[in-house]
Order: C-alpha cells, then structure tokens, then sequence
C-alpha cells in the first residue's frame, strides 16, 4: 500500500538546505517506510500511489526522538524537592541515602503492571508530542530481577504502545544498599548480569553513572569493557556534577553518546570528536538542579560534536514530561540555535541511539513524522508550555487522533 500525502510544508533535517526545506512538498508512504520524499511537483510519473492525502499546506517534521530518558521508576521525590529548596544539595540526599535510593525503594515495592501504568502515561505525553522513538533506562531496580522487570517494562512499552523504544541497562546508576562499602563486587555483579540481559532481549546498549555519587573511572572501564566484549554499544552519563574524564573514556570505547557534560573539558570535547561520539544534552537537569555551568556548547560547536538532547525524564534530576519545552530550554540556557536544538531531537538524537533509520525524511527511511499546527518549527524552540501537534505517523500508520491535543 503506497501513499501520497501532498502539499506539504516540509522540514525534512535532510540535506544541505537549513532545517532540509521543502516549501511545497510531499512523502510517499510505502508500508513502514518513506519510498519518496521532496518537492510537489517533482514527483516522478513512475511512482504511483493507491491513495493521496492532502495535507493543505501543513508543517511536516520527522517524528521526534528522545534519546535519554528513565521513564520506569515507582513513586516520585517531589519531597526531596522541598528539601532542596530548604538548601539540601543533590549530592548531600543522595550520600544521606535519599536520591536515587529511595526511587530505588518504590521501584522495588512496585509490582510490573504498576511500573507499566505510570511508565506509559509519561509514554503517552511524549507520544502526544509527536516523539515516535523512546530510549528508556533502568536503573531503580539494581538487582538481576529488578533490573530484569524494569527492562521487561521498557520493552512492554514498545510492544502496546505505537512508539519504538531502545532499552538501555543502567544498572551502574547508583550502590544498592545490599553492596555498601563493596562497590566492585556490586561491578563484579552487574557485570554478570549482563550476558543474561542480552540473551533475554532486554537490552540494546549499556549506561553508567561515572560521578563521585556513582561509579569510578575504573570501575565505568570495567564496565564498557564486558559491554563491549559483548556487541553492546555504551553511553555514559558523563561530568554531570563534576569532571571525572568520563566522556574522554566513553569516547575511547566508542561510545554513541556521552550525556549531561555541563563539567567537559577541552580534552572530553576532543576526544569525543574524533571518536564521532554524540553530546546529548539535557537542559531539563541543569535547570532543576539550577546548575549554574552549562555545557561547553560552543565548543562542541567548533569541534564537529553532534549534539542531541533529550528529556533525561527521571523523578530526582529532571520530571520533566515535554521534549518541546527542551527545545526551548536548550536554546534559551544553553544558546542553541532552533535548528541545532531540532538536529537535536532529530537526526543526533537518532545518531545517539546507533539508528540511521529515523531521524530525517528521506527515501529509505521509517515513515515516522509528525503534523504540526505551526509555520515553522523554529515556533517550538520559541514557545513553552504549548503543544501544536495535530497528527502523527509511526511506522506509515496513523496514530489514533486522541493521543494529540
Ligand atoms: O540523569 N545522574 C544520574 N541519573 C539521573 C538522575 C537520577 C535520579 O536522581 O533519580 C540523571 O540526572
Ligand atoms: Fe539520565
């Protein structure tokens, strides 16, 4: 089943041209893919369609991709946000036994079907962003069977809901009470795990927290190392509160990405450079922990790094439900242009995953993208708190209408 949906404004992310324009476009949908995509009236006589749908001159933009989040956790830390406006720091409730300990707590209570209700009602928020691909982590479980049921969910997202999603292991979040004092054999033990992950399907790609609160350079080495031995592609949280070499790291071992980086040196941003590892950027963090340093973006800027940026959605860092809104915070805190901060939720985002399949509207491409009751898709980065997304496309297939506002 082939269709043409015509007269449309088209910012494809492909191409030489800003934003990939095309001011009278089209895309011809072949099953889950893009066959065509380009200007109205090139269309060649030898494609021919069994439908047309007129779009009437509607802004059209791949689906969105939110390269970094943790959607799957019990409970919520809206008391720790009390606590930090009373002065408490992240670091002194996470060393205190707070923080990611006590999502840990309510993501062990919490039964798999619980997890999965509240995981995908965030789910549904981005959906109705018009965010067609989802990267998921675990890391509140920081058992073999926890972190089992919390990729279980990851994946049971991606089969009920009409999104993709790309699981990630991130059992190196934060020392489970268990291992206190024994932070290398809990190493010793996730390593372990991980073959079993892989082999359960559970996982695409392996995480870390490398912080002074998380886990060693060592420690992130050894990690990468049994990932890697394995096929598995890593990403790093990287000197998100201070810098520790992480992303210079993550880039030795290839990494796809190295996120947060708002402490990178020059010699991260190098490193992640040559090794064409992506920065993804997550300006809802540095704006709830009201950081004061953001990251090196002129730098990355300079040096060729591919910058993406996604929600980091979590309960301690950043519950934030709107990849749209960090369109605008990335360009407002951290002075990326529109189009940079839409590169990132695009085409690097997708980088940020390993997956050139999406990303941009191009032939040969998923059919994914979505409809937008706007001009242009600078209006997003420009405003906040407002959602123009009217219809979306997952796959060739229309989204039911009642996931959009
Ligand atoms: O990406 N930095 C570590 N992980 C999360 C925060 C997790 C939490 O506080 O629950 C982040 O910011
Ligand atoms: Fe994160």
């Amino acid at each position: 089943m082939r269709t043409l949906y015509r007269h449309a404004r088209l910012a494809t992310m492909a191409g030489e041209l800003p934003w990939g324009w095309v001011e009278r476009g089209a895309l011809l949908v072949d099953g889950e893919q893009l066959a065509w995509v380009g200007a109205d009236e090139a269309l060649p006589a030898g494609l021919a369609a069994d439908a047309e749908v007129e779009l009437g001159g509607a802004l059209v933009t791949p689906g969105l991709i939110d390269c970094h989040t943790h959607l799957v956790y019990g409970g919520d830390r809206a008391a720790e946000f009390e606590l930090r406006l009373r002065g408490a720091s992240y670091e002194a409730i996470a060393r205190a036994g707070g923080g990611i300990r006590s999502t840990l707590a309510a993501t062990r209570h919490a039964s798999e079907d619980q997890l999965f209700a509240s995981a995908a009602a965030r789910a549904r928020c981005l959906i109705a962003e018009g965010v067609t691909t989802i990267e998921i982590k675990s890391g509140y479980g920081l058992t073999e069977a926890q972190e089992a049921k919390c990729l279980g969910v990851a994946r049971r997202i991606g089969r009920e809901l009409p999104v993709s999603v790309r699981a990630t292991s991130l059992a190196a979040h934060a020392l489970p009470p268990e291992f206190e004092g024994r932070s290398d054999d809990y190493v010793d033990a996730l390593i372990d795990w991980l073959p079993r992950q892989q082999a359960a399907g559970l996982v695409d790609a392996v995480d870390a927290f490398c912080e002074t609160i998380g886990f060693t350079p060592a420690q992130t080495e050894r990690i990468f190392t049994a990932a890697t031995s394995l096929g598995l592609p890593v990403k790093l949280h990287a000197e998100q509160l201070s810098d520790q070499g992480g992303a210079a790291l993550a880039a030795r071992f290839g990494a796809l990405s190295a996120d947060h980086l708002e402490h990178l040196s020059a010699t991260g941003v190098a490193a992640m450079a040559a090794a064409g590892t992506v920065a993804v950027l997550l300006p809802g963090a540095y704006y709830f922990l009201r950081d004061t340093q953001p990251p090196p973006v002129q730098a990355l800027r300079e040096a060729g790094v591919p910058m993406a940026l996604a929600t980091d959605h979590n309960p301690g860092t950043s519950p934030a439900l709107s990849l749209l809104l960090m369109l605008n915070m990335a360009c407002t805190l951290f002075r990326l242009t529109p189009e940079e901060a839409w590169r990132g939720v695009t085409v690097n985002g997708a980088r940020a995953l390993g997956l050139a399949d999406r990303g941009r509207l191009a032939a040969g491409l998923r059919a994914d993208f979505a409809v937008w009751d706007a001009e242009h898709p600078r209006e997003m980065a420009y405003r906040f708190g407002h959602n123009p997304c009217r219809r979306s496309f997952f796959g060739g297939i229309e989204r039911p209408r009642a996931l959009h506002p």
